[in-house]
């Protein structure tokens, strides 16, 4: 089992990773409005990846013997500037959710629930694949400035990301 106080942080996890998915599925909606059809399809598996971040706590309050609360889930923003500053806030959340994660590694060992820190361990080592990608993201847009070649190419190149590709 777990403690009370752990079960609300997991479920609020839980909360935390549907509302990423929501987020990058407002950025790829955002991307489509704006033809930017190979970054709404990236982060369209991004929106994937964090729902399946989800489901991860979801099974795992369930197997401690722990409640799955449902809560609603903010509404994120909708519009950005520009792609550039879409693919920043998208590395900054992913600063964000890196912090959380660490709060929840610090909280299990203060509780010494060494299980839940093993759990989470995969996250830690997801946050820095996470942000890398996000890094990377906004490097290229960066470099890419005012020029809509680049951002073009830069944009048919990231349409082509897949599940289970190196950027998973
Ligand atoms: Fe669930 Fe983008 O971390």
């Amino acid at each position: 089992m777990v403690s009370e106080a752990m079960e609300k942080a997991l479920n609020a996890q839980f909360n935390a990773e549907l509302y990423s998915g929501y987020l990058y599925l407002a950025m790829a909606a955002y991307f489509e409005d704006n033809d930017y059809s190979g970054f709404a399809a990236w982060m369209r598996v991004q929106a994937d990846e964090e729902l399946e971040h989800g489901m991860k706590f979801y099974d795992y309050i369930l197997r401690r013997g722990a409640k799955v609360n449902i809560e609603a889930i903010a509404k994120p923003e909708t519009e950005w500037e520009s792609p550039l500053a879409a693919f920043e806030q998208a590395l900054s959340h992913e600063r964000y959710v890196t912090s959380l994660i660490n709060d929840l590694v610090a909280l299990a060992r203060e509780e010494k629930d060494f299980a839940t820190d093993n759990f989470l361990q995969w996250f830690v080592e997801e946050q820095v694949e996470e942000e890398e990608n996000a890094m990377e993201n906004v490097s290229k847009l960066t470099l890419a400035g005012e020029s809509k070649e680049l951002l073009f190419k830069i944009n048919e190149d990231m349409g082509t990301r897949t599940r289970g590709g190196s950027e998973e």
